[in-house]
């Protein structure tokens, strides 16, 4: 398990790449079991999520070569239809090969996935889309066991937008008999991704982008090249260290269009960003950090993946502000880790109240979440003295190598290899 050594105080300056989004490949991925043959997915970040759906598709009978951000992912000969609890605890998104697999094989075999490191994750609205659109499940040892003749199409209502389950059901639907339309659809970005992907597999589906998406299901799809987009979720915790720190610098290969709210909050907090096609600038190197309140919410509101990274900014800012999660109600395990830098923060329901305070200070913390773990390393950069982030193991399942991009733009970052940490 590596650690962390992060000594603090350093402005960031420069430039650097934005890699492929990590939600959007975990949906990417999976999609291609519904067209067989060789699909190739560009822009893929090498993370280990990234890793261990290559591991699960394998394991259904994928074939796969992964070079250079491109994967080729060759689904000719899919016989498993399992996916096992090796995998499935190891990440949630394992999930998503339900819907293509009852889709295109009518059975599908998946493991329960059970909480997540910061409560609830239910995946009960995946199961009633399903089941809606003729889907037999069963609970069977800790696995839903689903079977079909050939799904039918359906009118589905979300009480919640979820991110999930429309993915999983978009491309359930994709192969049904007759039209399914999926109402209160999520409209994340990395959703549209999967979607536009799918129409270039053959797929018929009209909406995409908006809440209602119909989906006339076809026969069959053919196996296509695809760009996954940009992350944005990395793009902005990197202009949070670019903020944290007073620093400068530009992120190359992004679409500013999909950070519009946190972008926002940004220059509530003081910082001075420039736009362009492909890039955003940050300068942030003589602002002081502005207390800004932010609620997390559905896209295109501020996200909940950056809830954590924001909190870390708050606890620097020049007054109190409120960070509030109305996504997950439960996910605030950072904050007894950023109190241990010195941070003065109460978790009272589902808002983090943050008093601004005048400066962190080094100090070994614990990673409990992916991004609980990237707002440790945000106040890690700013702190005075070393800061110690122990089990990247964490980070690493969702950014590529953040260290490496946080040394290109001047942080004394350096990760140490050791069983005990
Ligand atoms: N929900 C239900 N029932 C369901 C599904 C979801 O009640 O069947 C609720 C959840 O409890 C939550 C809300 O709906 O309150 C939204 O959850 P959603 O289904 O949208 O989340 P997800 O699909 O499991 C994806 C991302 C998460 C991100 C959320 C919210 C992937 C692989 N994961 O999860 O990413 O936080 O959307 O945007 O796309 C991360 O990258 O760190 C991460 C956790």
């Amino acid at each position: 398990m590596d650690k962390f050594v992060i000594n603090g105080g350093k402005q960031l300056k420069g430039k650097v790449t934005v890699s492929g989004a990590k939600n959007a490949s975990l949906a990417l991925m999976p999609a291609a079991l519904l067209a067989p043959g060789k699909s190739v997915l560009y822009n893929t970040p090498e993370l280990n999520d990234v890793y261990t759906m290559i591991k699960l598709l394998r394991h259904l009978g994928a074939e796969i070569e992964f070079e250079n951000h491109t994967l080729e992912i060759d689904t000719s000969n899919i016989n498993e239809f399992t996916a096992p609890y090796e995998h499935v605890k190891k990440m949630r998104a394992s999930v998503y090969v339900l819907g293509p697999l009852l889709g295109k094989y009518g059975r599908a075999k998946v493991s329960l996935p059970g909480g997540c490191a910061w409560g609830p994750r239910p995946i009960n609205l995946h199961l009633q889309a399903l089941e809606k659109m003729g889907a037999e499940i069963n609970f069977v040892d800790g696995y839903i066991d689903a079977k079909a003749d050939r799904l039918k199409g359906a009118e589905i209502y979300f009480d919640i937008s979820s991110v999930g389950d429309t993915g999983n059901t978009l491309m359930a639907a994709v192969l049904a008999d007759g039209t399914t339309i999926i109402n209160n659809a999520a409209i994340e970005p990395e959703i549209t991704n999967l979607a536009v992907y799918l129409v270039k597999m053959g797929a018929r589906i009209e909406g995409i982008g908006t809440k209602t998406l119909t989906i006339e299901g076809v026969d069959e799809l053919t196996p296509v090249e695809m760009d996954t987009i940009p992350d944005r979720i990395e793009a902005g915790t990197l202009l949070i260290a670019a903020s944290i720190t007073h620093g400068n610098i530009t992120l190359e290969n992004i679409e500013p269009d999909l950070l519009g709210a946190v972008l926002s909050k940004l220059e509530s907090a003081g910082c001075k960003l420039i736009t362009g096609a492909q890039s955003v600038s940050i300068d942030a190197s003589d602002a002081e950090i502005l207390p800004t309140d932010v609620a997390t919410s559905i896209y295109p509101g501020f996200p909940t993946d950056m809830q954590a990274q924001w909190t870390a900014l708050m606890s620097l800012a020049d007054g109190t502000s409120s960070v509030k999660d109305t996504i997950y109600y439960d996910r605030f395990k950072h904050v007894p880790e950023l109190v241990r830098l010195g941070a003065d923060i109460n978790v009272v329901e589902n808002t983090a109240i943050v008093k601004g305070v005048k400066e962190l200070h080094g100090a070994k913390v614990m990673s409990t979440d992916l991004r609980a773990s990237a707002s440790l390393v945000l106040a890690g950069l700013a702190a005075k003295g070393t800061t110690e982030v122990l089990r990247v193991y964490h980070l690493d399942r969702g950014y590529q190598r953040i260290e490496e991009k946080l040394q290109t733009l001047g942080a004394d970052i350096q990760r140490v290899s050791g069983k005990e940490y």
